[in-house]
Formats: C-alpha cells, structure tokens, sequence
C-alpha cells in the first residue's frame, strides 16, 4: 500500500519553513543504521532541540486530526518526527531498506510497519529529491506539494534522488500499526472506504449497521493495542 494525504494547511508550512530556516541543521549520516549510513547524504535536525520539538507537535496534531492517515495505519505508536533537509552537497539518499526497530527518547521502541514522509517545501523551489520507493511492479517516483505526506510500507526499498537545484525540506517517520500485517490492513482500509461511501449514499440502514459491525470485528481479531 502507498497513498498520499494532506497533512498541513499552507499556515503550518510556512510556520514549519520560517522555523527550519533558522535551525540547527547536522549530519544525517549520524542516525542511520550500518548499512543505510553508506548511502545517506543529507542533513537532519538535533533530536533535543526546541525547533524540533515544536514542529513535531504540529506534525502529530496534524495526524490526529487526518481520518485518512488513522484509518490507513491504524497507528498504535508513532515515531517522533524528524526533519530533514537535502540541498548542495548534502543532496541525496541512495537505495536502502529503514531498520525494524527505531527507538525513540525514554526506551521507546517501535517497529516500523509503514514510513512517512510530509514534503514541506514548494515544487517550484527545487528540482529532484524525488522519493524513488521500489515495487516488484517498478520503481514509484514521489514528489508532492508542501503540506502532502506520502505514507508507504515500512519494508520496501526506497531511496531519494538527487536534489540539483534549490533544497527539499522534509519530515519523516515510522508507525507502527496496530495491526501489523500489511494485507490486512489494505483489506481494513478498502472496506472502511467501501462504507464510507455506502454511508453517505444510503445513510445508517440495517445493511451499513452490520457492515461497521463486521469491520469492528475484523480489527477486534487481528489488532494489538
Ligand atoms: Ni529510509
């Protein structure tokens, strides 16, 4: 599963923007596993510091008010957002796999069953920094407007492409699920879809009642809480 949703308003973006332009930026290459510190070259924010903290608090507000992302991922922990930034010589990530296990401030660890990445920057600001995530169908190359987050499973090889031109802000982060089965959670969402819009044609009838009811109980069966 890969989708796309809107995440922050144009306010947030540019409150987001005004604040990275005066952070402390340092290597990325510091937080990356063994293997993915060979291919990463950007720069990222201190995990400590006060800008960080702030925006990621916008981030999981925006989260919890997107019925998209709660249905989609039905998370059951939420890495604490990062922030990265690609531009000169610090422009790119090549191909790698996210490690399983993040652990986050106070032995937080979580398991990172779908990734996200909220673009924070304009398209017309840069060029490159697409999000190149590999499909047995083919590789999907991702870049969305400011405010859009692109939210994708957690086991795929994924990279991001050269930025040339300009800078590519980001915020990035892992979920893990309630329900840690990638085909199970497609099935959840494609019927929670489904009743959604059988909802809003025939309203709560008898049918849509039970409907909901077989949906709780699927995610009563396969979710940890
Ligand atoms: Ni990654």
């Amino acid at each position: 599963m890969m989708l796309t949703l809107p995440l922050l308003d144009a306010e947030e973006v540019r409150h987001a923007r005004a604040l990275l332009a005066r952070a402390p930026w340092a290597e990325g290459r510091a937080t990356a596993g063994a293997q993915a510190a060979l291919a990463k070259n950007n720069e990222q924010l201190p995990a400590d510091g006060d800008i960080q903290r702030e925006l990621q608090q916008m981030v999981l507000r925006a989260l919890d008010r997107s019925p998209r992302f709660l249905s989609a991922a039905l998370p059951r922990k939420v890495f604490p957002p990062r922030f990265n930034r690609y531009a000169g010589d610090s422009n790119s990530f090549g191909m790698h796999v996210d490690g399983s296990i993040r652990y986050a401030e106070g032995g937080v660890r979580v398991r990172t069953d779908l990734s996200c990445t909220v673009f924070l920057s304009e398209l017309e600001d840069y060029d490159g920094g697409e999000l190149v995530i590999r499909d047995p169908g083919g590789s999907r190359r991702v870049k969305l407007p400011a405010g859009q987050a692109v939210l994708y499973e957690g086991t795929t090889l994924h990279e991001v492409a050269p930025v040339t031109r300009g800078a590519r802000l980001a915020s990035f982060f892992w979920v893990e699920s309630m329900v840690r089965s990638a085909e199970r959670r497609r099935l959840l969402l494609e019927l929670d879809d489904a009743l959604t819009a059988l909802r809003q044609r025939h309203g709560e009838d008898a049918s849509t009642v039970a409907l909901v009811g077989t949906y709780h109980n699927l995610l009563r069966m396969w979710a940890e809480t």
